[in-house]
């Protein structure tokens, strides 16, 4: 059987570029083998942590030049001999950026089931899925977020950034995002209810260091980091005492430029706590993280954004905007 796919044509330097991807042939075996599922993906989730892959700096995965390009999506069962899947239910698994996948027994077990009340399925990508994980479980269990606390969080306008910012809304925060240029900064203000917003490509007198101050003028409880950089630095300046920081991403640095370190006297000056965040550490929560969230989306209380491109010849484009900061929710491509 003849599929579309996307490989990687060459290792971005710096920011992706289209060129970096080719779009062609590939060929699936005609009969399954025991345990094995053929699979239509209907739509492809884009994560900043394929540039990782792509620089063979990810802990999951590395991506190398000619090889399709990893990733997660979500797929329809054409045909299965998995007593895991049937004909016609639909997953998220690791499909890759194809037009169809032939899953083995591992891609099989390490698949998740997307419930028929998830709306849109999408969501099963997003909110409702990894990055909505990863958000419930940094604000939820690492966090340590109290009503009241003033909590700062990065990349306010994605996925991770606005779950975040929303659940800590939810427990009695006060919540300012950072995000890059007006609109998102609206988005984030007057749909995601945000306290206030930065924006990063233009906070104001004093830059963003300026910025902080007016928005956070008894200093930051909570920061969650999903950028690293020089951001990161501007808000350990203006760290509480007794500040938690959960780092989750490093996005800052993924396009190839080397990670800033830590200041450690703004750590000892704030007693303050670091945790680093993986959400492979939290699968076992999906559940209970899929019926909170559910309930707060049913609810009116926690908002969404989708980024969506057409085809799977999108997909370069579309993880370039990404890369570039230019996407505006969760990044993904419908086939
Ligand atoms: N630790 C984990 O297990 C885990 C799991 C999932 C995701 N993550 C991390 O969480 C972060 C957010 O993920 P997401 O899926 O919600 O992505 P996202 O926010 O939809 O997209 C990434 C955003 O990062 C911002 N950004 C800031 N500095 C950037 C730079 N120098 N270059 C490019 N973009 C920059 C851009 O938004 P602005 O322009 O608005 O700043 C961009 O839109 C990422 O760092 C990701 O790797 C970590």
């Amino acid at each position: 059987m003849q599929i579309e796919q996307v490989t990687l044509a060459s290792t971005p330097q710096g920011k992706p570029a289209e060129t970096d991807f080719a779009l062609g042939n590939g060929n699936l075996p005609d009969v399954l083998q025991d345990g094995e599922a053929l699979v239509r993906v209907i739509a492809l989730s884009l994560d900043p942590y394929l540039r990782s892959a792509m620089a063979g700096r990810h802990l999951s995965a590395s991506i190398a030049p000619g090889d399709v390009v990893r990733g997660e999506g979500l797929v329809e069962v054409i045909v299965s001999r998995s007593t895991r899947m049937a004909a016609g239910q639909r997953w998220v698994a690791a499909c890759g950026w194809r037009s169809h996948a032939l899953l083995d027994a591992d891609a099989i077990a390490a698949a998740r089931p997307v419930a028929t009340e998830i709306d849109p399925p999408t969501l099963a990508l997003g909110v409702l899925g990894m990055p909505g994980l990863t958000a419930w479980a940094g604000f939820g269990k690492l966090a340590q977020a109290r009503a009241g606390d003033t909590l700062v969080v990065s990349a306010a306008a994605g996925p991770v950034g606005a779950t975040v910012g929303q659940l800590a809304r939810i427990a009695g925060c006060r919540v300012v995002g950072i995000a890059g240029g007006p609109d998102k900064c609206r988005w984030v203000t007057e749909v995601a209810g945000f306290d206030a917003c930065i924006d990063h490509h233009d906070p104001g007198e004093g830059g963003l260091r300026g910025g902080l101050k007016r928005a956070c003028p008894v200093g930051v409880d909570v920061y969650f980091d999903n950028v690293g950089g020089d951001l990161l630095l501007a808000v350990c300046e203006q760290l509480a005492v007794g500040a938690r920081i959960v780092l989750c991403g490093l996005i800052a640095h993924y396009n190839g430029e080397a990670p800033v370190p830590l200041n450690p006297g703004l750590i000892i000056r704030a007693r303050a706590t670091v945790r680093g965040l993986v959400v492979y550490d939290h699968w076992a929560d999906l559940p209970r993280m899929t019926a909170e969230l559910s309930g707060h989306i049913a609810a009116g209380r926690l908002k969404f954004r989708e980024d969506r491109s057409v085809g799977l010849a999108s997909a370069p484009a579309a993880f370039v905007r990404l890369m570039s900061g230019h996407n505006r929710g969760k990044a993904l491509v419908i086939l």
